[in-house]
């Protein structure tokens, strides 16, 4: 059942390049620079002119709302706020039927995203699910909807679902600026060329499994963990954080990495490791920057880099390499090693991977 792997969540991890393939599968064509989705076509003419996109999930998947954030407005041009589920339905918030709402979940019951679609509903705002478990309750009450197709997921920790979410939403980011005509043919074909290469890069994203292992190893009895990022790594540091402690019981907190002078950086000592995504793409620099901060102050840097990185590489104590991406692509990349790191400090610890304590595959009470 779980194929060879000790446990699910591995599977899982190990599932990816194949599960984001599923997931694009007959929805892009990089040559014409098109994407297809079934389910948003009848609405089309309507992301023409909408004012705006809120995006409503729990947990991981609202990460992946926050990645969507990131990808609609950067090229739909769309303003989009993303919202905890279970705060956005206990305040009066402003919704109108000019509103798209897109709710983000994976197993589609959890029960304070249902209420908040319902609410939104009533409200007259048209509904888009990104949902997992086809037929789930969340696909019946949404007006229209795209599946993410990564099968099932049986470990609780979310792997392959976040990254087919996060997949998702870019081609419904893709999708409305192809409607808006916000990206130029040239630039689509490009996109989703690179786009199709994801899968591939995500294998190769896995060869790092082995190094992973070891620096595990050296981080398991920590009792604090903080992981930084910026722009879309920011969501990953936060995915990132929830992984390790939701597995392995140890505290984390993901930081956009300039919030940290202004208050966690209180924390940083000799015993503190710090994971941070130091990719190359525009917020590289300012990374590097935010890595000597933390090597001021004697901190452990663990340094998510782009393959053949010298300059983080002589600053971190350790590194892992991703292959190189267009910023777009970026969290499908740069989480894969952060879900392999989780998943070694769990086990390493002794933990219950597939089953932690407390924790429910499907949140059905408020
Ligand atoms: C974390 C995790 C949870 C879920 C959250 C929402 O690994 O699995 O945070 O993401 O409970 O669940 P869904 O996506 O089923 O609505």
């Amino acid at each position: 059942e779980k194929g060879g792997y000790e446990h699910f969540m591995l599977k899982e991890i190990y599932e990816q390049p194949r599960s984001i393939r599923d997931c694009l599968r007959g929805r892009i064509y990089p040559n014409e620079g098109r994407v297809q989705l079934g389910g948003l076509q009848e609405y089309a003419e309507k992301f023409k002119n909408i004012d705006r996109i809120i995006i409503i999930a729990c947990g991981t998947s609202w990460h992946a709302g926050l990645v969507g954030e990131y990808l609609i407005e950067e090229y739909a041009r769309i303003p989009v706020e993303v919202e905890y589920a279970s705060e956005f339905r206990y305040r009066n918030p402003i919704i109108t039927e000019k509103d798209i709402v897109i709710a983000i979940s994976q197993s589609g019951e959890t029960a304070d995203t249902m209420a908040a679609i319902e609410m939104a509903k009533e409200k007259g705002a048209t509904i888009f699910g990104v949902c997992n478990v086809v037929g789930a309750s969340i696909p019946r009450i949404t007006h229209a909807g795209a599946y993410t197709h990564a099968g099932p997921e049986i470990g609780v920790a979310s792997t392959k679902a976040f990254t087919a979410q996060v997949t998702v939403l870019t081609l419904i980011a893709f999708y409305m600026a192809q409607q808006k005509g916000t990206v130029n043919h040239s630039k689509m074909v490009e996109l989703l060329t690179e786009l199709d290469l994801i899968p591939e890069k995500v294998q190769q994203a896995l060869l790092a499994d082995a190094i992973i292992q070891e620096i595990a190893a050296k981080f398991k009895d920590s009792r604090n963990c903080l992981f930084l990022g910026r722009g879309s790594g920011f969501p990953v540091a936060l995915e990132g954080a929830l992984k390790l402690k939701e597995i392995s019981y140890i505290h984390a907190e993901g930081y956009p990495a300039a919030e940290m002078k202004h208050g966690p950086i209180a924390l940083i000592d000799e015993e503190m490791p710090v994971v941070v995504i130091a990719t190359k793409n525009s917020s590289y620099e300012k990374v590097i920057s935010n890595i000597q901060e933390v090597k001021a102050r004697k901190g452990i840097v663990l340094a998510i880099v782009t393959e053949g990185d010298q300059t983080v590489k002589a600053m971190a104590d350790y590194i892992i390499e991703i292959p190189d991406a267009s910023e777009a692509f970026l969290p499908l990349l740069a989480t894969i090693p952060l879900q392999l790191l989780s998943y070694h400090i769990a086990v390493l610890r002794g933990c219950n991977v597939d089953q932690p304590r407390n924790l429910a595959k499907s949140v059905t009470v408020e």
